[in-house]
């Protein structure tokens, strides 16, 4: 596996292997990567020749006072990882090789609507810094794939968006989220939890599905009376709810009762850990 900090050597790496016919595939992460992240290199590793996969913690996708400076930083475990997982080429840049200094003065990308919504209510700025730096990373890999996990599903929605509404020439694709034994969704921000509020964790995922169970066999019509409930639960368990939302998936507005294609979206602090997860399903109509 080749490891390079430079956009330039990315850039000729990308070309010798576009001349070569190779498809690529990137996998963009932040780092710190658990095994949500090497299934996504898994399932890249299926569809391209070559994987190359981004580890960059993106200022621009922090809000002010947020965990940047505390974001789990262990770039040498992660690279033996991808080493065994078989990446061809692990692009781990520093902050100035991406950004100007000035950071306000950077070009951004917007996806209006679906970047305001739900995480991005509480957010500001969040999306707005995943779609500039995936758009940069896109332009640097060429990639004929990208993936990204289903457990940030507001962020797939926004970057396929964003590729079709840019006519970006890459073919997103979604992997499940991998869970804990206990239901938990894998995610980096896990080790903020301290061990009595890792016991309560799990309840999220148990409220969501456990709403879903009772949309699907029709119990639930009141969508907003339901998402209340589970909100009370979740807030007794000791979670503070950020919003829990019955969605329909096209647009992520909340569900009318003849949608039939759903998601619900949640997001809840324990202590400092913001937890988000999701349930994608579909109903056949009751
Ligand atoms: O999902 C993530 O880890 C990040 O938001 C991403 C897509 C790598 C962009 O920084």
């Amino acid at each position: 596996m080749k490891v390079t900090e430079s956009v330039q050597s990315l850039n000729e790496y990308v070309r010798e292997q576009r001349d070569a016919g190779k498809k690529i595939a990137l996998v963009p992460t932040m780092g710190n990567l658990h095994q949500g992240h090497l299934d996504l290199v898994a399932r890249a590793r299926e569809l391209a020749d070559r994987v190359i996969v981004s580890i960059f913690v993106n200022p621009l996708q922090f809000e002010p006072g947020g965990d940047l400076d505390n974001y789990p930083r262990t770039l040498a475990a992660d690279t033996d990882k991808l080493l065994q997982a078989g990446a061809d080429l692990l692009f781990a840049p520093d902050v100035n090789e991406i950004y100007a200094k000035d950071l306000s003065k950077t070009t951004q990308v917007v996806v209006p609507g679906l970047s305001s919504l739900w995480c991005g209510a509480s957010r500001a700025g969040h999306f707005q810094g995943v779609s500039t730096i995936v758009n940069k990373l896109l332009n640097m890999a060429q990639a004929d794939f990208a993936v990204f996990g289903e457990k940030d599903f507001q962020q797939l929605c926004i970057i396929r968006k964003m590729v079709a509404d840019l006519n970006m020439p890459v073919s997103i694709i979604a992997v499940p989220t991998r869970r804990e034994a206990d239901g938990l969704a894998m995610s980096s921000r896990n080790a903020y939890l301290s061990s009595n509020e890792r016991k309560i964790a799990a309840k999220l995922r148990e409220v969501m599905v456990n709403l879903q169970e009772k949309i699907s066999s029709g119990q639930y019509l009141d969508y907003q009376k339901a998402a209340r409930q589970a909100l009370e639960t979740l807030h007794q368990a000791g979670f503070k709810t950020d919003y829990l939302a019955i969605c329909r998936q096209s647009d992520l507005q909340l569900a009318e009762p003849d949608d039939k294609d759903l998601v619900i979206l949640a997001a809840a602090y324990l202590g400092k850990a913001r937890l988000i997860d999701n349930c994608i399903f579909s109903i056949a109509g009751h």
